[in-house]
């Protein structure tokens, strides 16, 4: 896939009613370069995949095929072909949030399930917080990138530095007696306002994700959490938002400890 694919790629995912922009679409191709991928059934492309590749670490995100070519071994094909990318550039692990469409294909293909996910949404509402977050600089991104690396067992330094370029105003942090314990991001979607990830200590992720929804009063808003994580749920449906779908993370290769409580809010369940 290539900037000469993006009209494909934005159609696809406006067909299947997805969030992603072109802006979007445009950073998949920057972080994936060489490891996203289209399909095409008798000449004409039907399909996409990308990848990002984070040290050991790949996810797999955009696995879209046109309705009109579904079931005919395109999804399977576009994975096995990423899939066999990764394997060459010696990657340990390969993660995605799979669909309910999507989840039988990965499991032929040798993914684990993990945790589930919950996607809210609904309405962002005002309330009153005693919020005390700050507006993350260039300075502190290295700093948040070590937190999100220390809580997730990713280095997803590039996604950050990308998300933070995107939207400088956006991504806000919490520190507690100097100390960075959180941070959070939103950007815009097709139909919502996704917010995340936020990557937070106990006491920094409520304030980071009501501070936020606050920030995004009247807009809808899309927040994905671990359907378990009992505080970033009760933090959400205070705000008014209501559990929309559900994802499966899931993995192939060697499995990632990452803390799943200081997991307040996924970077979209398109690209985990
Ligand atoms: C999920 C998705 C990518 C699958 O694409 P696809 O091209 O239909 O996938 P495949 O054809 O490889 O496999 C789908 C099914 O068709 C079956 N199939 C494959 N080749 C077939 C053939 N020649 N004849 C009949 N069935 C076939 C597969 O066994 C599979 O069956 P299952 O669902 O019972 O496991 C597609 O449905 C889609 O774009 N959905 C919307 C977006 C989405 O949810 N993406 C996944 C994100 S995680």
């Amino acid at each position: 896939m290539t900037g000469a694919d993006l009209g494909l790629g934005l159609r696809l995912s406006r067909q299947a009613q997805w969030n992603q922009t072109e802006t979007d679409w445009r950073r998949f191709l920057e972080l994936g370069g060489e490891g996203c991928f289209i399909a095409e059934l008798d000449g004409t492309a039907v399909g996409t995949t990308t990848t990002c590749i984070f040290d050991s670490v790949a996810w797999i995100a955009m696995v879209l095929v046109d309705v009109e070519a579904r079931r005919q071994g395109v999804g399977s094909a576009l994975l096995r072909h990423a899939l066999a990318f990764l394997d060459a550039k010696g990657i340990e692990t390969v993660r995605l949030d799979a669909t309910p469409a999507g989840q039988p294909v990965y499991e032929k293909l040798g993914f684990q399930p993990e945790y589930l996910l919950t996607r809210y949404e609904g309405i962002a509402s005002r309330s009153d917080t005693e919020a005390h977050t700050e507006q993350a600089t260039a300075e502190t991104l290295a700093e948040v990138s070590e937190l999100n690396h220390r809580m997730t067992g990713t280095n997803r330094a590039t996604l950050l530095s990308r998300l933070f370029a995107d939207a400088p105003q956006s991504m806000r942090i919490v520190r507690i007696a100097g100390r960075l314990e959180g941070f959070i991001t939103s950007r815009p979607g097709a139909n919502a306002t996704q917010i995340g990830p936020c990557i937070a200590t106990a006491q920094a992720g409520p304030i980071l994700l009501a501070e936020t929804v606050n920030r995004c009063a009247g807009q809808r808003v899309f927040v994905d959490v671990p359907s378990d994580h009992v505080r970033a749920v009760q933090t959400l449906e205070a705000k008014g938002l209501k559990a929309q779908r559900y994802l499966r993370r899931m993995h192939r290769g060697k499995p990632i400890r990452d803390h799943v409580e200081a997991l307040w809010a996924g970077s979209g369940p398109e690209k985990g």
